[in-house]
């Protein structure tokens, strides 16, 4: 394998406000790029803009300002972004720079020399107040399926790359290439398309008559370049002026390109015909992930819910970006859509990162206070117990899974294995005890080796979390003595050493209370949240923290039906409070459909969705009986749906 790993985002159009969906992607590739650099790879990360195109020139026209001043006004709010989500790029590409125009308008002439560009007229429907052509099959009763305004007939003269001949051979690429296109659903999309549609040839100038904010054409300055051929480019140009010579040899081809699944086919289709047509390798791989919508619905402008990373950051303030970038990664796998909602993030937050992570650090940190004077005990040569074998073996095994995950871009399965170890190591902390051998002075031997083998896996743990949360994992780091030093965006842990002295400090993450309206400030106090160092004696007893694990609360059945073809199954729809779930559950025999609407129940929220008869079923409506239920716990007054039950 290659000792390099160049990693790329879209380059997002400067016009935009940066929201969640660019936010994502950079944040996944920060996730690469600082995993990579610390296994030792050669590490190069590239974002940047796309500052050309029709919607750039009319802003600019609009705001009465050149169209290069406008980019630069705007350039900066990507940059300072990136900066505050602790993005950790090598590069920052942005296509108005000239070196980048004067590779672009190199390619445009190689490709023209060689012929596989040429002109030719072509006549379409055209919109004259969106400026642009649509193709016949988007167009009904010759309307503009954007703005609905009638379509003109249009005959124009452009220049055309010959996209079409490459079709078999693309083909073939990806037909041999298991891994160029992922994940898999989205590489059968490609190819079932190449293998129904005839590939044509793509439209790569403008002319200037129509558009002129562009890398005008070598060979004929009535026209500029179309802004897809000159952003895809982007990707091999930053590597002829952004890192140090011999750049290109050295991290070409990119070993990921990232993209949202919208603009795959430009990727995966002309930008792959756009290499062959210049000899230059194929990426290794194109990953396409899936959209964010806020609250159950598209995120757009036009309905005011576009979710600004930078708002969301100070809402939650010092730990806000490191429970984005958690929230990001974990809540769906990488590929898929998801939802995006406030609660949802307090939820995780509260849940995984204060009574998980941030407990077991903390509970962690006073043993160690406690029982030896705040230095980190040193391990013992006594023959290790069953317990001891377990958790060593679980933490190596584990933490191979999590290499796993990471290297296929399964950052939501990472997590939840990191997460699995942080409960062993809590299960393995309430079976030892520390704070009874602590008692006997006798056990002190003991005593260490358990709170050593404890910070040891958390010392394993530390350097697989710092891809994803950077600043949680230094802080985890400094407050378990464990000196972290950060080299050029890498982080070298000093490693456990018997007797130095730990510093314990503010808790990792507070809790955030659910209720406060937004706006306020949602952390409940600074305080520690409630540590628990001790569990109860009794196994077959919880602690009310374990119990506080589970959510749960009221909700209001809006609609009911029975699943098809069960007699126990019905399907419910159950409003939580400001979110609607589906809810599937056992209580046909009991209950008729009619008798649920209307009522509210309490339902255990934080269920993982499981499929029941292949219905999806967010949560569980509480009900009193065994295998048979005998009574469904409904409200006999109706309180507010989403009110905490505890
Ligand atoms: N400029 C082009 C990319 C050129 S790359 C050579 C572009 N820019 S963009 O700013 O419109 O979009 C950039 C990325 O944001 C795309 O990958 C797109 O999928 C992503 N997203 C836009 N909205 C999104 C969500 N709601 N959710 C997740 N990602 C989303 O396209």
């Amino acid at each position: 394998m290659s000792n390099t790993f160049y990693i790329t985002t879209p380059i997002y159009y400067v016009n935009d406000v940066p929201h969640i969906g660019h936010a994502y992607t950079t944040i996944a590739a920060d996730v690469l790029a600082r995993y990579w650099r610390l296994r030792g790879r050669d590490v190069f990360f590239l974002t940047g803009l796309d500052e050309h195109g029709q919607k750039v020139q009319q802003a600019a026209a609009k705001a009465g300002i050149d169209p290069q001043a406008h980019c630069d006004r705007l350039a900066p709010q990507f940059e300072q972004l990136w900066n505050r989500l602790n993005i950790s790029n090598d590069a920052f590409i942005r296509t108005t720079e000239p070196r980048h125009k004067g590779v672009v308008q190199r390619y445009l002439q190689e490709l023209f020399n060689k012929q596989l560009i040429y002109k030719d007229t072509y006549t379409g429907w055209y919109c004259t107040f969106d400026e642009r052509f649509w193709t016949e099959k988007d167009v009904t009763d010759g309307l503009c399926p954007d703005c609905k305004r009638p379509l003109e007939r249009l005959s124009e003269s452009n220049y055309f790359f010959k996209m079409g001949q490459y079709q078999e051979r693309l083909i073939e690429h990806i037909k041999t290439h298991k891994n160029f296109i992922r994940p898999p659903s989205r590489r059968n999309e490609v190819l079932g398309f190449l293998q129904t549609q005839k590939l044509g040839d793509l439209s790569i100038s403008r002319p200037k008559s129509r558009l002129s904010w562009g890398i005008e054409l070598p060979f004929d300055k009535d026209y500029v370049t179309y802004v897809w051929f000159d952003a895809l480019v982007n990707y091999v140009s930053a590597l002829e002026y952004k890192t140090p010579q011999p750049s290109l040899d050295r991290y070409w081809p990119a070993s990921v390109h990232l993209v949202g699944k919208d603009i795959l086919t430009t990727h995966a289709v002309y930008w792959s015909t756009i290499l062959m047509a210049l000899n230059l390798p194929l990426p290794e791989t194109i990953f396409a992930h899936g959209w964010w919508t806020v609250n159950g619905e598209k995120m757009s402008k036009s309905r005011g819910n576009v979710v600004d990373p930078n708002a969301v950051v100070d809402e939650f303030g010092e730990f806000g970006v490191d429970a984005f970038r958690y929230f990001l990664m974990r809540e769906v796998p990488f590929g898929q859509d998801g939802d995006f909602s406030r609660e949802a993030l307090i939820g995780r937050v509260n849940s995984d990162l204060a009574d998980g992570l941030g407990n077991l650090v903390s509970r962690t940190l006073t043993m160690i206070e406690r029982f030896t004077q705040g230095r980190i005990p040193p391990p013992s040569d006594a023959a290790e117990s069953d317990l001891d074998a377990q958790l060593t073996q679980s933490t190596g095994e584990l933490m191979a899974f999590v290499m796993d995950h990471i290297e296929q871009l399964r950052f939501n399965r990472a997590l939840e294995t990191m997460w699995e170890l942080i409960q062993r190591c809590d299960q393995y902390i309430d079976k030892t005890a520390p704070w009874t051998l602590a008692k006997k002075s006798e056990d002190n031997a003991r005593l260490h080796a358990v709170l050593h083998r404890v910070v040891k896996a958390l010392e394993l743990l530390i350097p697989l979390l710092y891809p994803i949360m950077p600043q949680t994992a230094e802080s985890m780091a400094s407050q378990l003595g464990l000196s972290p030093q950060i080299y050029g965006r890498r982080m070298v842990l000093q490693g456990l050493v018997p007797g130095r002295e730990i510093a314990k400090g503010k808790p990792l993450f507070p809790r955030i209370d659910h209720r406060k309206t937004q706006g306020d400030s949602h952390v409940t106090d600074s305080s520690s949240p409630t540590e628990t160092l001790q569990p109860s004696s009794a196994t077959t007893q919880i602690t009310l923290e374990e119990f506080q694990k589970v959510h749960l609360k009221t909700a209001k059945v809006l609609s009911a039906e029975r699943v098809p073809r069960s007699e126990k199954l019905i399907k419910l729809q159950v409003d939580l409070g400001g979110e609607q779930r589906q809810v599937v559950a056992g209580i046909g025999k009991k209950y008729t459909p009619e008798e649920l609407i209307g009522r509210t129940v309490v339902l255990v929220a934080n269920l993982k969705p499981a499929k029941l008869m292949g219905v999806e079923s967010q949560g569980m409506v509480l009900a009193a009986g065994d295998a048979d239920v005998l009574e469904v716990l409904i409200l006999q007054r109706d309180v507010p749906p989403g009110t905490k039950v505890k």
